[in-house]
């Protein structure tokens, strides 16, 4: 019996790998644009970072996460998330005293959860995502914002949509917890036994639950947003009006609540409007997180992130059709006859990559024609030809695949010829 990929996972193949390249340089130069450096944290992290930063009543933590023992008796997880690792090396490396504050921060690597898998969710996914830590501007929340919707932008993606809500602060929660208490207690019954225990532990979560969706309690529970105190309806209000300022087109969705429990006030999630994309429709969210850098043991640090899957982000680039730029050209496939010639093209192809130039060359002993046929197919920009009567005089036959001129130039002056065209 074969070995099959787990479920849930994927091999991204040469051909497909182009366009995630593709996607990270994008990802990247935003990043700089909007001056976030780079930070890589580890694969598996200890599972309680998890279990304390993303909440123990999430479905991350009860279901998802892939925890396991080491040898030495330690329990350890896959990171189901980026943001929970991210604030723990800002307080192991002491980041809230380095002079340069916020401080602005983007990853990318492989997240894990044991999901359903279905289109647009797997077990493995690449999040790219980002985090300022220390600053409660509410124009840093903005920032963020438009940061990651500039990257679908970049990328070429128009069908998006664009949904926040405040959750407010902790007293606005804690009224507003209050509110769905109240709403929801006198018919819990009729709900699943998810939301049952969610209504004492986290009752915000009732309004994300699948089951229970169609419930005619959900249509009439209490708005968020009409328990938001003052400070917290101004600060939701300044967020709003930046985006406006930045020309970024949103929707007010009080029924947004996020599925981790790290944040307050903003949060906010990307949906893709495009025609036939599938179920899940959400490619990025993210909130702010005010009380998490204390959870993991720093000082009290405000902090505001997203993340977004570069699957899903790929899936709506599929879905809308966008064609990516993405070339693998071959600068100069170099054709060579006879024995002499093959032994003396090492040489070439050499010299042609040490010159910084793509170059490629038979290595399955193929005749001229079928020489031809494979610098073809890997889209050679010039082909360079070498018999033993070019050998011999020191010459090389110079091919443009684009134009079809031919031209008999020095061998010792073909990485010139090609860079200079
Ligand atoms: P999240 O909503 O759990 O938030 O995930 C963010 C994004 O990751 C989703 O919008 C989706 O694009 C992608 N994603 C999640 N699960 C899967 C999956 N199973 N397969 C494919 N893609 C998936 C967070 O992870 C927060 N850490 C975001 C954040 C950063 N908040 C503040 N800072």
């Amino acid at each position: 019996m074969s070995i099959k990929i787990p479920r849930g996972t994927q091999d991204i193949l040469p051909g497909t790998v182009e366009k995630w390249q593709y996607i990270e340089e994008v990802a990247k130069d935003i990043c700089r644009n909007f001056q976030y450096k780079e930070i890589r944290t580890p694969i598996f992290e200890h599972a309680e970072l998890f279990t304390r930063g993303v909440g123990d009543t999430t479905d991350i933590v009860q279901k998802e996460m892939y925890t396991f023992k080491d040898r030495g008796d330690r329990d350890l997880s896959l990171r189901p998330e980026g943001t929970a690792a991210v604030v723990r090396s800002f307080v192991e490396n002491k980041m809230f005293g380095h002079a340069n504050q916020p401080v602005k921060l983007f990853y990318s690597g492989p997240m894990f959860r044991y999901e359903r898998p279905q289109a647009g969710r797997y077990r493995q996914f690449v999040q790219f995502g980002v985090e300022a830590l220390g600053s409660e501007d509410p124009a840093i929340d903005a920032e963020v914002i438009s940061l990651a919707m500039s990257l679908y932008q970049a990328v070429g993606l128009k069908k998006l949509k664009l949904i926040v809500n405040s959750l407010g602060d902790n007293e606005s929660r804690v009224a507003h917890r209050e509110a769905l208490i109240a709403h929801f207690k006198p018919r819990i019954e009729e709900f699943c036994t998810d939301c049952q225990t969610r209504l004492e532990k986290n009752p915000l979560r009732i309004l994300d639950c699948k089951k229970d969706r169609n419930h005619e309690l959900m249509a009439t529970a209490p708005s968020i947003l009409d328990y938001l105190n003052e400070e917290s309806r101004s600060y939701f209000e300044k967020v709003q009006s930046y985006l406006s300022l930045m020309d970024v087109e949103f929707v007010v969705d009080p029924t947004l609540v996020r599925g981790l429990d790290y944040y307050n006030h903003t949060a906010f999630e990307i949906m893709s409007d495009a025609e036939g994309f599938g179920a899940i429709t959400t490619l990025c969210g993210g909130g702010r997180y005010n009380g998490l850098v204390e959870e993991i043991g720093g000082p009290s640090t405000p902090g505001i992130g997203f993340a977004l899957s570069i699957e899903r982000l790929l899936a709506a680039v599929d879905a809308e059709e966008v064609e990516l730029p993405v070339e693998s050209k071959v600068d100069c496939y170099v054709v060579a006859l006879g024995d002499q010639a093959k032994d003396y093209s090492v040489k070439i192809v050499s010299d042609l990559r040490k010159a910084g130039l793509s170059a490629e060359r038979d290595y399955l002993d193929r005749k001229l024609k079928a020489q031809f046929k494979a610098a073809d197919r890997v889209q050679a920009r010039y082909v360079a030809v070498l018999g033993e009567e070019e050998l011999s005089s020191g010459t090389i036959n110079l091919k443009d695949m684009e134009s079809g001129e031919q031209e008999s130039i020095k061998i010792s002056k073909l990485v010139e010829a090609i860079q200079e065209r």
